[in-house]
């Protein structure tokens, strides 16, 4: 059914719904993804967050992205994960020891790595909906930290100036066992995690994890990868989270094509927020704004879009979702859209419920786990704006109307969902699924529903924290 066939009280009901997830996730300044799960603030899920909220109040919204700077390292970096909540979380703060880095964030404990550069898109969608005074007011705010990041982000991962930034841990792409980075990360795993792998020992592993308790393991990465991350973080916190130690450790490192391409959108973002408040962009960023540009469509070969192994410099030609973000970076080549499309839109990626984060013939694939497979909220959400700018808005909307349907068609508002028959998987109560769908929804109201757009007015709906 799509969702403008969805009677309206089944709308309404939705709305309320994720108002609720949101209002129960707020940990005052900042939102959490989920209760248990996921009790801190994590930096992309806390921009789709926002980007829900200016539905409901925009100035929770403003301080959902604010929050972020809390954050910040004084070397720039917006870390993947703020401290901030007070749940129990299984790669917590003694695992990264930030505050034993000389150079870590002053006033909070944080994770040593970041995650997709969503801020600025977030920090434009929320702009849209304040008057140009409070715009300019909040872009002010905002802009000195989000320079500094995305400064950071050049100076520190890509100082070879090859336009494309790298990522040092699969936490950093946001899709945490997709099979690109498992290839790798695989590859680097102590010798006894090997052998438990091999032998096909991740069962009885499952019992010394601790991220298991509300999602069960199959829905989630398997217990060899999961501690080979641990490794990993462990080998990053030696190098002090520096890239040039990093560099000379045996992490794998990659230019992640999704990271660039939001990289790529988020760098115009900002040149928009500087010019709207009469700013001008270091020329040093703006040259390597343009280097991403230019760069990113060496990663296209044989049809899809790759990310590249940084260290040998091959591409990492393992079809994933991640590819599909160049079409909301508007990078794909002119001559590769079309078929960039017909490739995203065909069966094995998009069997029923929009866009298979591995494809379903892929030896790796399973419906509902984790990144190898289900459909997320936040990746129809950016790919619908990726068809949109490739001119097909009737794609757009068939990706739109069936991410409402699939999630009313689930008791829940989840994490994640099978490409097949739309069930609900991994955590629920999930935020950004909750913040997206207020976002899809609100396109769905007829004009004169909107929030008062540009007079930062909304609907009376403003988020307060039930029991403080
Ligand atoms: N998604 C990771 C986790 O499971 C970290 O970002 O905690």
């Amino acid at each position: 059914m799509s969702s403008s066939a969805l009677p309206s009280e089944v709308l309404t009901e939705l709305r309320t719904s994720a108002i609720e997830v949101l209002r129960d996730n707020d940990l005052g300044g900042a939102t959490r993804p989920s209760p248990t799960l996921y009790p801190h603030q994590w930096l992309w899920d806390s921009c789709f967050i926002a980007i829900g909220l200016r539905h409901i109040d925009p100035e929770r919204a403003s301080r959902e992205i604010l929050s972020l700077l809390h954050g910040q390292w004084p070397n720039g970096m917006i870390p993947h994960v703020i401290f901030s909540g007070s749940g129990s979380y299984h790669a917590g703060p003694d695992r990264w020891r930030s505050d034993l880095v000389d150079g870590g964030p002053e006033h909070v404990q944080t994770t040593g790595v970041t995650q997709p550069p969503m801020i600025a898109e977030a920090v434009v969608r929320v702009g849209e909906v304040f008057d140009p005074a409070r715009r300019h007011e909040f872009y002010r705010a905002i802009y000195p930290g989000l320079l500094r990041y995305h400064c950071w982000l050049y100076r520190e991962r890509d100082p070879d100036d090859t336009g494309l930034v790298t990522l040092v841990h699969s936490w950093e792409s946001g899709m945490d066992n997709t099979p690109t980075w498992m290839e790798l990360t695989r590859r680097a795993a102590p010798i006894p995690l090997k052998l438990i792998r091999r032998l096909n020992g991740d069962g009885a592993l499952d019992a010394l994890r601790r991220d298991n308790k509300e999602v069960p393991s199959d829905q989630r990465l398997s217990a060899t990868d999961l501690f080979t991350l641990y490794h990993l973080v462990g080998e990053l916190r030696d190098a002090r989270y520096d890239f040039s130690r990093i560099r000379a450790s045996r992490v794998p490192l990659i230019q992640d094509v999704a990271f660039n391409a939001i990289l790529a959108r988020a760098n115009d973002h900002l040149r928009d927020i500087a010019a709207d408040i009469g700013e001008q962009l270091p020329d040093q960023l703006l040259r390597s704004a343009r280097r991403t540009r230019a760069a990113l469509p060496t990663l296209f070969a044989d049809g899809m879009c790759w990310s590249r192994d940084a260290r040998s410099g091959r591409l990492i030609s393992r079809p994933t979702i991640a590819g599909f973000l160049a079409l909301y970076a508007g990078v794909v080549p002119p001559d590769n859209v079309e078929d960039l499309v017909s490739r995203m839109t065909a069966r094995r990626f998009w069997p029923a419920h929009g866009i298979a984060s591995t494809p379903t013939d892929d030896p790796d694939f399973q419906p509902r786990c984790y990144w190898q497979g289900p459909v997320w909220v936040n990746m129809n959400w950016l790919l619908a704006d990726g068809l949109d700018r490739a001119g097909r808005g009737d794609l757009a909307e068939r990706l739109r109307a069936g991410t409402i349907s699939m999630i009313a068609g689930s008791e829940g508002l989840y994490e994640y969902y099978s490409p097949f028959d739309g069930t609900g998987v991994g955590s629920n109560h999930f935020s950004w699924t909750a913040a997206l769908l207020l976002d899809l929804l609100d396109g769905r109201k007829p004009a004169h529903h909107l929030p008062s757009a540009r007079t930062g007015a909304n609907d009376g709906e403003h988020l307060t924290r039930r029991g403080g």
